[in-house]
């Protein structure tokens, strides 16, 4: 079967290859198999071929940190999947064909669902509904400011704050995009720049915003920390810039911001098995129903994973690079 392998850290496309490799074989009594139906490059993706990810396994390696499957096989002991079930995993590894995993990891998603965006049900839906839930009990008609809105968490969030009825501002940074957000639910659209605050302000009439939520870092996460209000949170998910946040130490001692992060492995494991499953039932649902929606530039097959890495890199794109490995979508 063909796998992703990477032998040495470096350039994505450069250390990149698709390779041959021996099947992943029968499952055990507590086990799954399935074919990796398609796969999402995301930006942590890029990071783990460069080397700069938290997760730094041995050589070689493949990456993946989400995928949609086919069950093709369950142990005696699996109950909760059987053959045919879509699933998406919640292990590593899957830019590959072929994957066995626990049972625990396989969770189901509804029959019918659109497998590009069953794909991405994985990382990006949670992250954005446990950004909304996990650090500020928001109540309908508060103010959220988010940055790299036109992201698939941003977008995804602007879709999950209408629905709670909060009212959200979106730091861009094209600004042809304010008509695509505000057609999902976008309150406000803005392009950053240095006077940020100035202009949130004005565009809100001075409304006080009680979280922002940003995945810039460097001097974007300062920006993003003047507009929210005193005591309010901002939580750093990402940096796209590659640098640790730079914020004026004024925010903190005069007016009590609170910084915080957000990993989603992190906020999971705060939850019971049964509680995550509920989390991804519900978001699955909304993908079926069409209520989230991620959107998708070029699907590329695996053995072009070099020119899918490529063009993951470039900047101005309309949505996802997805892998099909099986050519099934
Ligand atoms: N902590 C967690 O658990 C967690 C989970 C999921 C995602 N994330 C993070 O969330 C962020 C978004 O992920 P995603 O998959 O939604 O991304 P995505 O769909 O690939 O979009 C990336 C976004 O970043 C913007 N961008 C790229 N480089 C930038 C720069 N130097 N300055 C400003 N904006 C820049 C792009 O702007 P344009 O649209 O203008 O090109 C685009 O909107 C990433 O940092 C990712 O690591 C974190």
């Amino acid at each position: 079967m063909k796998q992703v392998l990477i032998e040495m850290y470096g350039t994505p496309w450069e250390v990149a290859r698709c390779a041959e490799v021996a099947d992943v074989g029968a499952p055990g009594p507590d086990e799954v198999v399935f074919d990796v139906l398609a796969f999402p490059i995301n930006p942590a993706d890029m990071w783990f071929c460069k080397g700069s990810y938290r997760l730094k396994p041995p050589l070689p390696a493949t990456p993946g940190a989400e995928c949609v499957g086919r069950v093709t096989a369950v142990g005696a002991s699996v109950h909760h999947v059987k053959k045919g079930d879509l699933v998406i995993n919640l292990q590593r590894e899957n830019w590959t064909q072929r994957r066995r995993v626990k049972g625990d990891d396989a969770i189901p998603l509804p029959p019918g669902i659109d497998l590009k965006q069953a794909a991405m049900v994985r990382i990006n839906p949670p992250t954005a509904q446990l950004l909304l839930s996990d650090f500020v009990d928001l109540k309908a008609g508060d103010w959220v400011i988010q940055n790299v809105a036109n992201s698939a968490v941003g977008r995804l969030l602007i879709v999950l704050a209408k629905q709670r009825r909060l009212h959200t501002v979106n730091v861009v940074r094209r600004a042809e995009l304010a008509g695509e957000l505000k057609a999902l639910g976008a309150d406000l659209v803005i392009v950053d720049g240095d006077d940020l605050a100035a202009r949130v302000a004005a565009v809100t009439d001075n409304a006080v915003i009680r979280l922002g939520v940003e995945a810039i870092g460097g001097a974007a996460t300062g920006r993003l920390v003047e507009c929210v209000g005193t005591d309010g949170t901002v939580v750093h998910y990402g940096s796209m810039s590659g640098e640790d946040p730079r914020v004026g130490r004024s925010n903190f001692i005069y007016r009590g911001v609170r910084l915080t992060g957000f990993m989603l492995g992190r906020g999971l494991a705060k939850r019971s098995p049964e509680k995550i499953r509920e989390i991804y039932a519900d978001l699955a649902g909304q993908v079926l129903a069409g209520t989230l929606h991620a959107p998708v530039d070029t699907i590329y097959p695996i053995d072009r994973i070099k020119d899918a890495l490529a063009h993951a890199d470039k900047g101005g794109r309309n949505g996802k690079i997805l892998v099909s490995p099986n050519g099934e979508i």
